[in-house]
Order: structure tokens, then C-alpha cells, then sequence
């Protein structure tokens, strides 16, 4: 127990334990302390929501064994109000300590020199992977005939590429250095350039194809698709196309069939146990998870392309509200609603927590506390299944009644109450 031997940010630790993390499995006690940032905008609001929902569906499932001690911490602009920091020590000393965190969104103040406080979270803690499951609940608005048919885990590097943040301005010295240095290379760049370098690694391409292969093992899942644009960029997607291949010839053998041999030795049926390889050029991709759907269950790429790709497919799913997500290293894990802060709505008790719950979904189901991630799931399908809608998706849907956040957060909190009772009877 931690309990009461230490604060961060102000705030003393309840009755907690430490969650620990080996070789990226983690190791959760039954009152693991964990922080949360509640975010600026509507965060306070659906961090509220989400964590009503979550102290439900625990106790309802696991009674008084299991409970989660939460110790909020501070980043952005509340932040930068108490502590006049955007992201103060005690945030990073208390995340690095517990482990395994959950945030809302963040504005980043201007003039603190961090180009995103989520940018620098993901770096600081080493997050690689930037996880987004996206499926489709029904009764959600979405544009698509069969929203259903998608149903997909993006795993997208959170390191490199863009994130990698080589950039130089057009006429500044290192632009106008790094111009002169190419051209001694044999490269022709125009001298009012801008300069943005992209990075990828063997080891950066590796760690993140491993981590979406095991994904696919642990979770039964059937194919696995390297999105690259390696027809162009040859020495950087291209490599991480091929990096990728190395991977899973050397590690998950057992496992995998690539599309040529599923279609040359098994007649195009996938074997039991078995997953298939697939590579897709990023621009395909994006026209086959319309098309094709169903043939993609987990998706690694690079950073921009991932960005892209996840944003496309959570719209083809209904939009970014019901969209989860993760960011995951070795040694930590933040989960946090995709969304921004949404200024134009915030205050205003409208806004869609399904975002910041899904991902407290996918905390619990990371800490193996995997009967109350399911019930939550169930009881958030079954709630907007029987219409209750929050604005966003009452106006899609161009439905005129809609709950607030509260009452929506009080309708999945009696399902889930619901739920488990049916559970506990059967
Ligand atoms: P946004 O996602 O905040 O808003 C876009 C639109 O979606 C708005 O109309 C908003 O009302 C609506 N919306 C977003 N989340 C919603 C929810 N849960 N329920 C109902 N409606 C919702 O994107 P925007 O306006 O581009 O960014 C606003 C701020 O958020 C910026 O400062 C940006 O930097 C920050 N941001 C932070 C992120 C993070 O912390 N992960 C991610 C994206 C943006």
C-alpha cells in the first residue's frame, strides 16, 4: 500500500498499490492507483462520466475484491492556472510511478515552447504505439451502408515519421544549412524551402509490428495489414514494409500465412489458429476499408499514414466521439478519449463521454480486468441500441430529443447495473 505516504501535484495517493509493468505485460493489484487528467474543455466533464461508469461496472462485477484508486493529476491549462506549468513534474513523477494513466484532452497554452502536451507525453514515456480499436455500435449515425463490416485495431508508430519533429523553417540557418549539405549530396532544393525529415527506424518499424502481431495472437484476430507507401518512399515506408516482413518471419512463424500462400497452398480459407499477412500502399488502403472491410482486422503503419487512416475509419464508424484510443510503451500506458477539447460545447453538460469510456475500456481490458471492460462495452451498445443519444449523435441521426452527459453517463450506469444482475442470474 501507498496509502498516504505521498502526494503529487497536492494530492495525497488514497489506499492504492503500484501497478507494474514487465517486458510490457502488467502486473495490476486489486486497488491499483491511477492517475487521470481530467483535460481542459469538456474533459472535466466526460472524465466525470467516464469514471462513474467505471467505479460501477468494477463494483458490480468484482464487488468489494477490486476497486481503483484514482489520484488526479494536472496538465494543460487547469495546469497551467495552479501550477504555471502546462505539464508540471509531479504529472511525469506520478504517471512514471503508477504506470498506467487516463487523460482527457488538452489544449496546449501558447508560448510554452511544447509543440503538443500530447506529443510530449507520448515522447517522454516512450508511448510507440498509438492504439485505436474502431467498430461500429448500432443506432449510431454513420454515412456507410454496413458500418458493422468495419471492425479494425489500429496500431499506428507514435515515434517517428512526423512525430519525429525535424522541421525547419523556410530562410532559417539550419533550412538554409541543411539546403546547402543536401546539394552537396547531389540534391536539388529549392532555396525558399521549408524542411520537414523523416525518420524511420529497424528497431522503431520492429518494436511496433511486434506489438500489433501480438495483439493479433492474444486476441484471436485473423489478419494483420503493414500499410506503407514503400512504392515511393522507398528506404523509409518501404523499409518498414520490409522490416515488418523480417518480424514476423522471425518471431510469429508459427503464425502467420502471407496472402500469396493462403490463396497457393490453403485455397484462399484462412487455417485455425492462423493469421494472415497482408501489405497494402496507404492510398489502396484507405479505398479497400471502404470496399473490403471485413478483410482487415488489425492495421500497423507509420505515424502520418496511421494518423490519417484511423481518423478515416473512425468517421466510417459513425465519428471521432465514439472513437477510442492508447498510446502504449514497454513501460507505461495513457489511455485517452481521441477528441479535442471541443470549446464551442464545453460547460454546456452536451457533450459525448463514449470516447474517454471506450478508453477506459481498453485499461481495464489492458489490466486484465476484463469482465468489467466487457460490461461496460455491452451497456454502452445497449443503451444508444435503445436510442439514448447525446446531442452529437441525435443530430446526426437528425433525432430532436438527446440526454446530457450526466444523464447519458446515469443511463449507462443502470445498464450496467441491468446487465450484471441478468449476468449474475444466469
Ligand atoms: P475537437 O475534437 O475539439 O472538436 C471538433 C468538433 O467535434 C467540435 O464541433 C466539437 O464540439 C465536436 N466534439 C469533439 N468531441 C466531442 C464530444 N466528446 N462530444 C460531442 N462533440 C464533440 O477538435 P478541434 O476543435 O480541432 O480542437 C480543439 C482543441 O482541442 C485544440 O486546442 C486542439 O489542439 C485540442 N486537441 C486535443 C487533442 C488531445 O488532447 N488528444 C486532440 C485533438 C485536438
Amino acid at each position: 500500500m501507498v496509502e498516504n505516504l505521498l502526494a503529487f501535484n497536492g494530492n495525497v495517493v488514497g489506499k492504492g498499490q503500484l501497478i507494474e509493468i514487465s517486458q510490457g505485460k502488467p502486473i495490476v493489484p486489486d486497488r491499483p492507483v491511477i492517475p487521470f487528467i481530467a483535460g481542459d474543455g469538456i474533459g472535466q466533464e466526460i472524465t466525470n462520466a467516464m469514471r462513474e461508469v467505471v467505479n460501477r461496472a468494477v463494483g458490480v462485477t468484482y464487488g468489494r475484491k477490486r476497486k481503483i484508486a484514482w489520484l488526479e493529476t494536472y496538465a494543460g491549462e487547469k495546469a497551467m492556472e495552479i501550477f504555471g506549468s502546462a505539464l508540471p513534474l509531479d504529472t511525469l513523477k506520478a504517471i512514471e510511478l503508477f504506470r498506467v494513466a487516463i487523460k482527457g484532452p488538452l489544449n496546449t497554452p501558447t508560448g510554452q515552447g511544447l509543440r503538443s502536451l500530447n506529443v510530449a507525453l507520448r515522447s517522454h514515456f516512450d508511448l510507440y504505439q498509438c492504439v485505436r480499436p474502431l467498430r461500429h455500435f448500432v443506432g449510431v449515425p454513420s454515412p456507410m451502408v454496413r458500418p458493422q463490416d468495419l471492425n479494425v485495431v489500429i496500431f499506428r508508430e507514435n515515434t517517428e515519421d512526423v512525430y519525429a519533429g525535424i522541421e525547419y523553417q523556410q530562410g532559417s540557418d539550419k533550412a538554409l544549412q541543411l539546403a546547402a549539405f543536401l546539394e552537396k549530396l547531389g540534391e536539388t532544393i529549392r532555396p525558399d524551402s521549408g524542411i520537414g525529415i523523416k525518420i524511420i527506424s529497424r528497431e522503431g518499424s520492429r518494436r511496433l509490428v511486434r506489438s500489433a502481431l501480438q495483439y493479433a495472437v492474444n486476441h484471436k484476430l485473423s489478419s494483420v495489414t503493414l500499410v506503407h507507401k514503400g512504392n515511393i518512399q522507398k528506404f523509409t515506408e518501404g523499409a518498414f514494409l520490409r522490416w515488418g516482413e523480417e518480424l514476423a518471419q522471425e518471431e510469429f512463424a508459427d503464425y502467420i500465412v502471407s496472402e500469396s500462400e493462403l490463396w497457393r497452398k490453403h485455397d484462399g480459407v484462412l487455417p485455425e489458429g492462423k493469421i494472415v499477412l497482408r501489405s497494402r500502399i496507404a492510398d489502396a488502403m484507405f479505398a479497400e476499408l471502404l470496399l473490403r472491410p471485413t478483410n482487415h482486422s488489425v492495421i500497423a503503419s507509420c505515424n502520418l499514414n496511421g494518423d490519417y487512416l484511423s481518423d478515416a475509419a473512425a468517421g466510417q464508424v459513425g465519428g471521432l466521439g465514439m472513437a477510442p484510443g492508447a498510446n502504449i510503451g514497454d513501460n507505461y500506458a495513457i489511455f485517452e478519449a481521441t477528441h479535442g477539447t471541443a470549446p464551442d460545447i464545453a460547460g454546456k453538460n452536451i457533450a459525448n463521454p463514449s470516447s474517454l469510456i471506450l478508453s477506459a475500456v481498453m485499461m481495464l481490458d489492458f489490466m486484465g480486468w476484463k469482465e468489467a471492460a466487457e460490461l461496460i462495452v455491452e451497456a454502452l451498445a445497449a443503451t444508444i441500441a435503445d436510442g439514448h443519444l447525446t446531442k452529437d449523435l441525435a443530430v446526426q441521426a437528425g433525432v430532436a430529443q438527446h440526454l446530457s452527459t450526466t444523464e447519458f453517463a446515469a443511463a449507462l450506469v443502470k445498464t450496467v447495473r441491468r446487465l450484471a444482475r441478468k449476468k449474475r442470474m444466469k
